[in-house]
């Protein structure tokens, strides 16, 4: 992707607008949010972990036998992962502290939900999006896609660097140290017979783990006996409480052989049913209740953590933006998406590039697929700068560059309200870097735009710290002693590495301001040096 000024730099944006293009960590965050399924520029969506609800994808089976689902484990992971938090002195809460062995070995943490769920994190999470974010987004995006309501997400939670004090409740505890525990959590006990319904709309109790409150079920259809909360348990509905309501359900915490592990009986009746039977007469205050509580569960993160405004998708959206100098061309590659629209051959978008000339200069772009979010509420529509047939990209002329961007949707000019999409062609990618045979592993050449009050340039290494947490190091390219002439409006910035497993971003320093680049480099994809 591309040029982006770091965070905290964007000081004189905090009075504005609260999310203007480019801005790193929240173009990251809206897009895990909002591009879920179908024409994604990220690698790894979420929801292909989600859909279909009835996915378990850790025994391989799509409308699975075992009696289990991912998005319940996505659920009682983050729950669990909140309920250490001590609201009296701000510590715990969401910050994939569950992930810590400690916290894995306790009686309250039984069970493989959580492993299963990390495997995932690991896998989504980058440097502007924690582990933290991405369970939190794994649960929501699971509720959404799977009946429930659009719950508000606000980003920026910092992964933990150890364990959490224990406090996650457990069934065989009486009702006034589950209120205990939800007033230490932030929850009054309404609210605490709110959130276990509104968790226990998915998944169940497992045998393994818990024999004193099931027992072996022998059903082919539920191999791993599981004893479901109600009887749509990969679906988010009211159904936890009419069947409850009722005196139909079979809720291994309502109606268990063992009446002393029975806590949502005992939670659920602790106001005489009311908050119970209001829910099982309207989904959809229900779905409302649900909502709230769930976002308030998610935001629910230690003291000094600051957490983003709630996220918005943006109406038009540039993605995947990379400059890249090929010789004496700028290479412009780019996608934008239309929110909220579908497939509409009579539309016509361009995008527009604006230069250091005062010069402006257009291209018709094509359609390149939609995506869909929020379990199909809102489809969303990509275009490419250039041809769809590859990643072609917009060819400028390097002298010109570019400053920023705007489209045209059906004439209608999109410039994030006259401010433009601004574009960084300060620094950028060279073509010349090569990768050389072993020990060194390549050279990472950068074009540097003469002229540019460039103080610093430097790569951004991405690794993992000892407790999974991403960190970036930088690691500056130095100065060249004589200017290394790219064309007539770059130079080359040149750096040997010899760690060929180092995926990096570019970052600069221009003008006192940090910028990086956003797409993911290694030598693997540079061509062999020439001999
Ligand atoms: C007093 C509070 C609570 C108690 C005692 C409790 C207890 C349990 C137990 C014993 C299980 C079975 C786990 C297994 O077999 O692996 C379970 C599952 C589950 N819990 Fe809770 N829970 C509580 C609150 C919550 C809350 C507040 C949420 C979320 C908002 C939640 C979400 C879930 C989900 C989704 C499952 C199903 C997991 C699966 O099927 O993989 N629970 N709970
Ligand atoms: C929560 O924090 C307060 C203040 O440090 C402390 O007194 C209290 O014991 C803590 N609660 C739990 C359950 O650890
Ligand atoms: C298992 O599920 C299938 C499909 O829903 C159903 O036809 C079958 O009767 C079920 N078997 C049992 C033992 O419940
Ligand atoms: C009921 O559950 C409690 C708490 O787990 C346990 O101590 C007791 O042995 C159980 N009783 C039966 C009959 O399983
Ligand atoms: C709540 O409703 C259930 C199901 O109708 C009933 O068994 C239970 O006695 C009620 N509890 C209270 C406290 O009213
Ligand atoms: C999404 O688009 C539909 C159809 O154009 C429109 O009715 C709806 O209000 C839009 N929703 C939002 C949130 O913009
Ligand atoms: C989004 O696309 C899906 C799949 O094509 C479709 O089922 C759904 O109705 C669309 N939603 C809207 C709001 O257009
Ligand atoms: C789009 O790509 C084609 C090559 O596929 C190129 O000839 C054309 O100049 C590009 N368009 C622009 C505006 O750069
Ligand atoms: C980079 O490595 C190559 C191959 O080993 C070597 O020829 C070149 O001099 C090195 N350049 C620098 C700046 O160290
Ligand atoms: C270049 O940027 C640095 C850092 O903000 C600043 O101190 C310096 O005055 C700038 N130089 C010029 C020539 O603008």
């Amino acid at each position: 992707m591309f040029f982006l000024p770091a965070l905290g730099t964007l000081t004189f944006f905090a009075t504005a607008s609260a999310y203007v293009w480019p801005s790193p960590q929240l173009d990251a965050l809206e897009a895990l949010r909002f591009d879920q399924t179908g024409f994604s520029v990220l690698s790894t969506t979420l929801s292909t972990f989600v859909k279909p609800c009835a996915l378990f994808v850790f025994d391989g089976s799509v409308g699975t036998t075992s009696g289990r689902s991912n998005a319940a484990d996505w659920i009682r992971t983050a729950y669990h992962d909140m309920a250490t938090h001590n609201s009296t002195d701000g510590t715990g809460g969401l910050d994939a502290s569950i992930r810590f062995p400690a916290e894995l070995a306790r009686a309250e943490n039984i069970g493989s939900g959580f492993t299963n769920t990390f495997g995932i994190v690991f896998a989504v999470t980058n440097r502007y999006v924690s582990m933290a974010d991405s369970i939190a987004l794994g649960s929501l995006i699971a509720i959404e896609n799977c009946g429930g309501p659009e719950i508000a997400f606000r980003g920026g939670r910092v992964d933990a660097g150890e364990a959490n004090a224990p406090g996650v409740p457990t069934p065989e505890q009486a009702l006034n140290s589950h209120v205990a525990s939800f007033a230490r959590q932030g929850f009054t006990q309404t609210e605490m017979i709110g959130l276990v319904a509104c968790g226990h709309t998915f998944g169940g109790v497992q045998h393994n783990f818990f024999p004193n409150i099931v027992n072996v079920l022998n059903d082919p259809n539920d191999t791993e006996d599981v004893a479901h909360f109600d009887s749509t348990f990969v679906t988010f509905d009211n159904t936890v409480a009419t069947e409850y309501i009722s005196g139909t359900t079979k809720s291994p915490l309502v109606v268990g052989f063992n009446a002393t592990t029975n806590s949502d009986s005992r939670i659920f009746g602790s106001d005489n049913n009311a908050t119970m039977r209001s829910f099982a007469n309207s989904p959809d205050l229900f779905a409302s209740t649900c909502a709230d509580l769930y976002a308030r569960m998610i935001d629910t993160v230690p003291s000094g953590v600051q957490l983003t405004d709630v996220i918005t998708p943006l109406p038009v959206k540039p993605a995947a933006v990379k400059l890249v100098l090929d010789g004496n061309t700028l290479q412009l590659f780019g996608l934008v998406r239309l929110w909220n629209t579908t497939t509409d051959p009579a539309r016509t978008v361009s995008v527009v590039w604006h230069d250091h000339n005062q010069g402006t200069r257009s291209n018709a772009l094509s359609f390149a697929g939609v995506s869909s979010s929020t379990g199909g509420k809102y489809n969303a529509t990509w275009y490419r700068f250039n041809s769809t047939f590859s990643n072609t990209p917009l060819f400028l002329d390097p002298a010109a560059g570019v400053t920023s961007l705007s489209f045209v949707v059906n004439g209608q000019l999109e410039d994030q309200g006259g401010l433009g999409f601004a574009i960084q062609d300060g620094f950028m990618f060279s073509e010349t870097s090569c990768s050389f045979g072993l020990p060194v592993a390549g050279r990472i050449d950068v074009a540097v735009r003469n002229g540019v009050n460039l103080t610093r340039l430097y790569l951004e290494a991405i690794s993992r710290d000892s407790v999974q947490r991403i960190v970036v190091t930088e690691i500056d390219i130095p100065r060249p002693a004589q200017p290394v002439a790219a064309n007539s409006a770059y130079s080359l910035w040149s750096m040997n590495l010899t760690d060929q497993s180092l995926s990096f971003n570019i970052g600069a320093e221009i003008d006192g301001v940090k910028y990086s680049t956003t797409d993911e480099l290694s030598f693997t994809s540079f061509p062999p040096c020439p001999e």
